[in-house]
Formats: structure tokens, C-alpha cells, sequence
């Protein structure tokens, strides 16, 4: 049997999560459903991701141990995912012995290997707190937790040769095409990250203790992504004797996850992978963001949505099938709860419940034993049988291509098509004449008929809903295989239906929105901004920015007055510009396309404002624009010689 092997990211333990999180967890399942029912053997893994010095710190704060914390909340984790129907094969917590067994094991390789070297981090170290943080990290330049003044340090600390996969990254990208997706992540990490050359990694450390003890040195803890990344393979067995399926499932078909951490799985993960000779995924897929408001959900935004409340209210498979439907897949998109009453009640109130609903009493109203045998058939039949003929082999390659939101339009194209089949056969003027009986029959049976292929395509996407469905049509076995939409008249000639109870009741929004807003849930005021701000926005536009944020980005123009390779890389130039106010030093990953002779003396666009970086160990300070070319490639932008250095430019 085929295997089909499907991971999503191991989750922190947040004490809610929201319904963005949920959203990576649903498109798994949606698509581990519809590869068991495609016949093959499934792996579809989740879990938790445990360790860090966060959750030290509020565990400490608690007053219990990290692990009775993380317990608790691990707890709420798999309650949730049981609520919305997650089949997942697998939970794996980086908690587990076997986990942490491995995760020593890996490490001690790598170390083998000469992939791992001892040596010093350094970075801004806030001493009450006895934490380390990033440069992002930094709330105007001061420690995000307790915002005082933060101090240069250094700690012992083992670092993976990270800086030795960049082109082996890149050439990874270039000769695998399918192995990140969509395209447009492929450019972010290319122009982002490997075109300036990537840096060794820290993955161990000394100032906390709620890790992975380094096997060979205990003062050290694993740190982060070798333990977070490397669960897609403990979770099989790889380095631990609890599991004995990595020969069967890896390498994995499918990592998914949200945009923010492809980084990590599709150039750490590989390069990890590599440096231990092992084979890698075959995709990495980066969908986007659940944004409120135009911004991403998140706890200290306040503008998270509980999905307990969502599913409590409207039931799971109307929230799946909103996340599923709502957002185009790979692309950022907007929660409203507007928005999700909407759909419920058009589509799946309107179009899929009525269909039902209707198809079924009629079967019952005109053929209350069951359909005849003697049929009539019509030129108008034909349409419908076409379109249901053609249905799945185009519904399988979406779904094959992770196109889920793309799926579900069709699979409702035709929901629309057989309702709009009802209005043009009209089954009622039908029954007023004994004579029509055989066309009735005919008309009931392509009516039902297209229901169970509608039933069968939405199961992977409703789980609750189709079995419903199929109750009413009164069918099982092999008439709900996936391989039977493919056959129009597998449903019995003398099928029997039963009436069920409104699957989709119609919302009230109004009434609704106000209840959702006295719930804690995003307010009507919101968003009706939001909307407004959405019919605003030019075409092609995800994220937008108002005037005074954009004020705060300061162009200039600039003169370049040298420019030579920056020492240890062939991407980057080390360039010196004459800005008007006086001569600076800026790093640009540009010397792919450009010799120091094609810029000497050229006049650019300078981003004056951006705060100082070291790339590569040389101080950058600006940056200068660039357009992204097809093919990865990128052309400066050069202003017209008669504009002064220094002029500003907005
Ligand atoms: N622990 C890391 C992953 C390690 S994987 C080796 C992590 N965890 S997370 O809990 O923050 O995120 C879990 C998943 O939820 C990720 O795919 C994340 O990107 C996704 N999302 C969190 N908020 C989201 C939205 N608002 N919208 C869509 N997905 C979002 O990152």
C-alpha cells in the first residue's frame, strides 16, 4: 500500500489556542482524510513543542514545575483537536523519553560528524530576567519582559555549520521545484536569507535548564530547532526504540505550516537533514495567516477567536469548512465573524441544506416506498451528469495540489448546478400529472444521485456532515468509497431516504454578531472597518499600511562613491554611499548581478532609517531597493543623475 506521511508543527503550549492555530491543524486533516480515503496508508502526526525558556520562566512564575505546566495545557491541546474532529495517527510531545532520547542521540552525531562546534554566543542579555534576546526581540532596544536596560554578554554555546548549506539550499530549490511551496516563499527565502549567506546556528545553552541535557556536556541544553524540527522523524523511531516506522513513512510527503516558521523547515530542516545523510521531505508548504483587522491573531493583540466558542455555537464542520473555504490556500486572509455567518448561511445553509432538504422531502412527498424502477430520461439531465462525471478527477488534482479552498468551489459549483437542476425539472409540476411519474422518478434519483457524489467529496472537509448525508439517502459500504463519485448510478434503483434534522440552521447575523461581541469575540465596529478598509484596497494587495506608518520609513536618494566584494562571500557588496548629509557604509546581496563597475558613481534609493545590521561581520547601515526579477534574480533601482544626494524621497 502506498503511505502518504503528513506533519504539522509541533504547537507551543499556549494555554488558548486560537482559530488561526487551528487552521494549519484543520488543512492536515482535510488532507490525511482525503489520502485515507484515496487508499493509502496514512501518517498524520502532531503534537507539542515543549521546551524553551518561556516556559521555565512561567512555570516559575506559576509556582509549579515546567512539566506539570506543560502537562495541563497539552491536555487542552488534544481536547481541542478532539473537538474538531483531528484523526491524527500520532501525537508526539518533545517531552516524551523517547523524543529526548533521540534528540541526544542527533546531537551527539551531528557532534561526531564536525556538523556542531563548541564556541560563544554573544548577544543582549537582560541580567534580572537571565535571559538572552534577539535584536528583534528588543522592545526599543530594553527587554521585552520586564523593559530595563539590557547588557553585551557572552555564554559557551555549541553552533551547527549552517553557513555550509547555502548553496546547497539553493540548489536544492532550483532542482526541486516542488520541494517549497507556494513560489513566492521560494523568493523570500532566497532574497531574505541565503542570497546574504547564512549564518551559523546557536543550538545549545547554558542559561536555562528546561531543555534536552547535551548528552556529552549537561551544562547545555538543546536549544530550539534541533529539537522542535527533529520530532518529524523521532515521531517514526528515528533514534529511539519506541517507534519502528521510519523506513516506512520517511520521507515525509507533506510538512505544512504557516508562513512565519518555513524558514526554519525549509532551510534548517534540510540542511540538519543533510548533514546526517538523510533523505529529505518531499515539500514543505507555507500557507498564510488568519489575520483580525489586518493583523496576525495573536494574545497580546487581544484579538484572538476561540474556536470552542465558534464550533460550540455553529458546529465543527461549518468553522472546518469556513477555514477550508475563506482563505485562498498559501495566501493571508481576514477573520470576520461577519464573514463567517455568511457563508454558513449561503453556502452551507442556502445551498448544501436546502439541497438536501429539499431532495429528500420531495423523494419522500412523491415516492414514499421507494423510487420505482421505470425511469425517463432528458436532454436536461445531461448537463448535471456531465458536470458530476467530470467532478472528482478535477476535485482529486486540486486536492493533490493542496488547492483545498479551490476544491470546495467546484465540489459547490455543482451543489448550485443540481439546486439550479431542481427549478429548471420542476419536480412539483411533475407530480400534478400520473403520466410524468417515470420522468419524477428520474428527476428524484439524478437528485440524490448528485448528493451522495457531493457527500462523498465533502468528507474530508465535513467529517460529521457527511455521514448525516448519507443517513438521509440511507447509504453505506461501498456507495460512499471515494472511488464511487466517480460512477453516477451507483445509489440504489429503490433507495430509501429518511428525513434528518436542518443540518445547517439559518444565523440571524445581527442578532448573532452582537452575542459574539458580549462573548469576547471581535466586535461589530471592527469589523465593519475592516470591510470598509478591504473595498478600498487595490487588487493584489494583502497587507495594507496607513500614511503615518509608511512616514516612518525614510528614502533617500544616494550616490554610490565606492563599492568592492565584501571579505568571505561572493553575494554581497560592501558599499559606500554619499547620502547628503555624509558618507555611510550599507551591505547588499547584489553582486550576483552587478560589479563594483556598474554602480560606481550611480545615484539609488537608500532606506535611510533601517537600524544598523552586521551581515557577515560587516556593519550595514541602510539598505538600498531593488526589484525582484523572474528567476530569482534582482535589478537595482538608479535615479536620474540630476537628482541631488540627499533628496528625499516619499
Ligand atoms: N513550535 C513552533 C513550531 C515548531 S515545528 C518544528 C510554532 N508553534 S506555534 O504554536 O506558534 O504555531 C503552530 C502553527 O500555527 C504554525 O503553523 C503557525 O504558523 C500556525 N499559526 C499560528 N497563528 C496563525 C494564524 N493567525 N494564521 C494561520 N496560522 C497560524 O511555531
Amino acid at each position: 500500500m502506498k503511505t502518504f506521511y503528513i506533519t504539522t508543527p509541533i504547537y507551543f503550549p499556549s494555554a488558548k489556542l486560537h482559530i488561526g492555530h487551528s487552521y494549519t491543524t484543520v488543512a492536515c486533516d482535510t488532507i490525511a482524510r482525503y489520502k485515507r480515503m484515496r487508499g493509502f496508508d496514512v501518517m498524520f502526526l502532531t503534537g507539542t513543542d515543549e521546551h524553551g525558556q518561556k516556559i521555565e520562566t512561567i512555570a516559575k512564575e506559576a509556582g509549579v514545575t515546567p512539566k506539570a505546566y506543560v502537562d495541563e495545557i497539552v491536555a487542552g491541546i488534544q481536547e481541542l483537536w478532539k473537538l474538531m474532529d483531528i484523526s491524527y495517527d500520532r501525537f508526539i510531545r518533545t517531552t516524551d523519553d523517547y523524543h529526548e532520547e533521540s534528540i541526544q542521540n542527533i546531537f551527539a552525531e551531528l557532534y561526531k560528524r564536525g556538523e556542531i562546534y563548541k564556541s560563544e554566543y554573544k548577544g543582549a542579555y537582560c541580567k534580572p530576567c537571565e535571559s538572552f534576546w534577539t535584536d528583534s526581540q528588543l522592545k526599543d532596544g530594553k527587554c521585552p519582559d520586564c523593559s530595563r536596560d539590557v547588557e553585551q554578554a557572552s555564554e559557551e554555546a555549541y553552533f551547527f555549520r549552517l553557513s555550509n548549506y547555502t548553496d546547497k539550499i539553493l540548489r536544492l530549490y532550483e532542482e526541486n521545484p516542488e520541494f517549497l511551496q507556494p513560489q513566492s516563499r521560494v523568493n523570500e527565502m532566497v532574497n531574505n536569507f541565503l542570497k546574504p549567506g547564512l549564518d551559523d546556528l546557536c543550538v545549545s545553552r547554558t542559561s536555562f535548564t528546561w531543555g534536552i541535557p547535551v548528552s556529552f556536556d549537561p551544562g547545555h541544553v538543546v536549544y530550539v530547532w534541533v529539537d522542535a524540527l527533529s520530532n518529524y522523524i523521532t515521531a517514526l523511531g528515528y533514534g529511539n526504540t519506541r517507534y519502528g516506522d521510519f523506513d516506512k513513512y520517511w520521507p515525509a510527503d507533506v510538512h505544512l505550516m504557516a508562513k512565519e516558521i518555513v524558514r526554519f523547515h525549509a532551510i534548517i530542516w534540510p540542511a540538519m537533514l543533510m548533514a546526517l545523510d538523510l533523505p529529505l521531505p518531499k515539500k514543505v508548504y507555507g500557507h498564510g495567516w488568519l489575520l483580525f483587522g489586518g493583523d496576525k491573531m495573536s494574545k497580546s493583540k487581544g484579538n484572538v477567536v476561540d474556536p470552542v466558542i465558534l464550533c460550540g455555537r455553529y458546529g465543527v464542520d461549518a468553522v472546518r469548512y469556513f477555514l477550508m473555504r475563506e482563505v485562498p490556500f498559501g495566501q493571508d486572509g481576514n477573520f470576520t465573524n461577519e464573514a463567517l455567518i455568511n457563508r454558513i448561511n449561503a453556502d452551507l445553509a442556502n445551498d448544501l441544506g436546502n439541497l438536501v432538504s429539499r431532495s429528500v422531502t420531495m423523494a419522500l412527498k412523491y415516492f414514499e416506498g421507494g423510487l420505482p424502477e421505470e425511469r425517463l430520461a432528458a436532454p436536461v439531465d445531461d448537463e448535471l451528469t456531465g458536470m458530476a462525471a467530470e467532478l472528482p478527477a478535477k476535485i482529486e488534482s486540486l486536492m493533490d495540489d493542496l488547492q483545498l479552498p479551490s476544491a470546495l468551489i467546484e465540489i459547490f459549483k455543482f451543489i448550485s448546478r443540481t439546486n439550479k437542476y431542481i427549478d429548471e425539472t420542476m419536480p412539483w409540476a411533475l407530480a400534478k400529472n400520473e403520466s410524468n411519474r417515470p420522468r419524477l422518478a428520474s428527476v428524484i434519483y439524478n437528485l440524490l444521485e448528485s448528493i451522495r457524489i457531493a457527500g462523498i467529496l465533502l468528507s474530508p472537509f465535513m467529517p460529521q456532515t457527511a455521514p448525516k448525508i448519507f443517513g438521509q439517502l440511507g447509504i453505506g459500504g461501498e456507495s460512499i468509497r471515494w472511488e464511487s463519485a466517480g460512477k453516477f448510478g451507483v445509489l440504489p434503483q429503490n433507495a430509501r431516504v429518511t428525513r434528518g434534522d436542518v443540518m445547517f440552521p439559518r444565523i440571524d447575523l445581527e442578532k448573532e454578531r452582537k452575542e459574539l461581541e458580549a462573548l469576547g469575540g471581535p466586535g461589530k465596529e471592527a469589523e465593519d472597518t475592516l470591510k470598509a478598509q478591504a473595498a478600498a484596497k487595490p487588487e493584489g494587495v494583502v497587507n495594507l499600511v496607513d500614511i503615518a506608518e509608511f512616514a516612518k520609513i525614510e528614502l533617500k536618494v544616494a550616490q554610490i562613491i565606492a563599492c568592492e566584494p565584501a571579505p568571505k562571500s561572493d553575494k554581497l557588496l560592501k558599499i559606500q554611499l554619499d547620502d547628503g548629509a555624509g558618507t555611510r557604509q550599507v551591505v547588499s546581496g547584489i553582486h550576483e548581478w552587478y560589479s563594483p563597475e556598474d554602480l560606481n558613481g550611480r545615484k539609488i534609493i537608500l532606506v535611510a532609517n533601517l537600524k544598523p545590521a552586521k551581515i557577515r561581520g560587516v556593519e550595514s547601515n541602510g539598505m538600498l531597493l531593488a526589484a525582484d526579477m523572474p528567476g530569482n534574480e534582482a535589478r537595482v533601482i538608479f535615479v536620474d543623475d540630476s537628482v541631488p544626494a540627499g533628496a528625499k524621497v516619499r
